[in-house]
């Protein structure tokens, strides 16, 4: 077996699964692992929602243009900000709901959450499964809130799917650490030169074994953020109770 720096350095995403459920115990296992992470303040601030009805798998499975990744998988997760719990705490003792309501509270509960996410993943990939986490599923919230029955103060962060790989991705050539890796100070002209990782990613595109492209990473950051993306996030967040 890999060791751990090996296994996340490995890391590639999967989006091809065989048609077949992971054994409960194996879940367990994830799920136990997902909620083992550290957590700002202790307020566990993170719900999983496993989707196996096969009419809301579909649903978020169009909604999030993943669909063949996410009907054929071992298993399907949601990942939801949650300070629905502590409402209720406070609400029951008559305390105010200011300090949950605002934008900390929010981030608070997300890098909880992505936190639980990671760690499913490590863990899955630890046992050789594949993992893809489904930020397609924000590309419609209030659906999705309905679908899985969410109250006020959450917000679902992102799906993840996880099984058993039919095909690998290669790894993706991350930014160096001259790009992203600072002593003391942040560096902007060492953050921003990208003309060797701009040369490595191109070579990448050019040459990987699926959907080979003639670009490089600013081109695609520059295709990405040509347009805002998901404008309703802000007001479905503020319908969620959040005052950010
Ligand atoms: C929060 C988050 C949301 C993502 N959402 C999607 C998604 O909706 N569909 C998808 O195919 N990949 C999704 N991904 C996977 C990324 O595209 C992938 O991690 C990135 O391209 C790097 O590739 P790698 O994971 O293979 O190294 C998501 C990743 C993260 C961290």
């Amino acid at each position: 077996m890999e060791n751990t720096i090996q296994l996340m350095q490995n890391h590639s995403s999967v989006r091809s699964f065989k048609n077949e459920a992971l054994p409960t115990e194996v879940k367990n296992q994830l799920l136990i692992a997902a909620l083992a992470g550290s957590s700002s303040h202790f307020i566990q601030a993170t719900s999983i929602i496993e989707v196996t009805d096969k009419k809301i798998k579909d649903e978020l499975a169009e909604l999030s243009n993943s669909a063949s990744y996410i009907k054929t998988t071992g298993a399907c997760f949601v990942f939801v900000a949650d300070l629905y719990r502590e409402t209720q705490i406070l609400t029951a003792n008559n305390q105010s709901l200011a300090s949950v309501e605002n934008m900390e509270a929010l981030i608070s509960g997300i890098v909880d959450t992505t936190i639980a996410g990671e760690n499913m993943a490590v863990a899955a990939e630890s046992l050789e499964l594949g993992i893809c986490f489904i930020g397609g599923i924000r590309n419609d919230l209030r659906r999705v809130s309905e679908l899985l029955n969410l109250p006020k103060f959450t917000v679902p962060v992102f799906g993840m799917t996880v099984g058993i790989p039919t095909q690998h991705n290669g790894v993706k050539p991350r930014l160096p650490k001259a790009n992203t890796v600072f002593q003391n100070q942040y560096n902007p002209s060492t953050a921003t030169n990208l003309q060797n990782y701009n040369e490595v990613t191109a070579n990448y595109y050019a040459k990987r074994n699926t959907n080979q492209q003639d670009t490089n990473w600013t081109q695609k950051m520059q295709d990405f953020f040509a347009e805002p993306r998901r404008q309703d996030v802000a007001d479905f967040v503020r319908q969620q109770g959040f005052r950010p």
